[in-house]
């Protein structure tokens, strides 16, 4: 029996251990604030940004909404994250993802203050991650380490094979399982021959963004499968870079879509949040 790894139980007793850190914050006089932009009205980002403003709300973290029109200058943007960057009221900020195509994504990003980046995007996060040092985790892949843990799975010494090298998900997720101790491999479009590298592995990793791809051939007996991707089916159905009925029978765990990594990305990015006060000064 294949153990099914459960993302929306294991975000929800994160939410709800981070609801009693908060409370704890609140005596002390700590508050937390995340300021949250979005750029025009892309409908899968307005539900994230709804998502992450409910997750705000729960855990007891303020959020502050900024629903900026399409026509917005890059310009104004940088405006706004640099005055956002001076306000000691807020301690994080999260611009919302795609922008825009007349918006330079990474010079925003690269105008985020490194104290203040929940979502781990900013280039200095991305150097700390890499030589261990004390930053922001990438939300997704810092998800999956927890589900990985929280579900009694093992990192050290395995094979870990990471499908996609995106900056959000592949490469981040290369360096967590590393610094778990991890063998890890990351795959790509130009790899040669893909079946023979993910047959290889104990952890399978999927961040592709190819509808159900990933077929039993290509996973080894008893590997543990946890799979980012989300598409929509033609019958409406959400589903994933996995195809799910086929290699779960010969799994030893592995995520369902929806419910598997998806609820962790916000609760990574809620504990990302508070640690932007766990370590200040009294
Ligand atoms: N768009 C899709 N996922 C994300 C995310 O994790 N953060 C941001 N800022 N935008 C996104």
């Amino acid at each position: 029996m294949s153990q099914l790894i459960d993302g929306k139980r294991i975000s929800q007793q994160i939410k709800d251990e981070l609801k009693e850190e908060m409370k704890k914050l609140d005596a002390l006089g700590k508050s937390v604030c995340l300021a949250v932009i979005q750029v025009g009205d892309d409908p899968a980002s307005t539900v994230y940004v709804r998502n992450k403003k409910k997750a705000c709300a729960y855990v007891g973290i303020r959020s502050r909404a900024y629903e900026l029109p399409e026509e917005t200058t890059e310009e104004e943007l940088i405006r706004l994250v640099k005055e956002l960057n001076a306000d000691a009221g807020v301690n994080g900020i999260l611009v919302q993802l795609p922008l825009p195509s007349h918006i330079d994504e990474d010079r925003i990003i690269r105008t985020i203050s490194p104290d203040k980046d929940v979502d781990g995007f900013h280039p200095v996060s991305v150097g700390r991650l890499w030589i261990g040092e004390k930053g922001f985790l990438s939300c997704t892949p810092a998800g999956i380490i927890q589900l990985l843990k929280r579900s009694g799975i093992g990192i050290a010494g395995k094979e870990c094979v990471i499908v996609g090298r995106s900056n959000i998900v592949g490469k981040p997720m290369a360096a967590l399982l590393l610094r778990e101790n991890g063998t890890v491999t990351v795959t790509h479009s130009r790899t040669v021959d893909l079946k023979e590298v993910t047959k290889r592995a104990d952890i399978l990793i999927v961040a592709m963004g190819r509808k159900k791809f990933i077929t039993s051939e290509y996973v080894k007996e008893g590997a543990v499968v946890i799979d980012v991707g989300m598409h929509r089916e033609d019958d409406g159905h959400l589903c994933g870079d996995v195809d799910f009925a086929d290699v779960e029978p010969h799994t030893a765990a592995i995520t369902p879509v929806p419910g598997g990594v998806g609820p962790m990305t916000i609760a990574m990015l809620m504990d990302n949040c508070v640690e932007t006060v766990r370590t200040q000064e009294e």
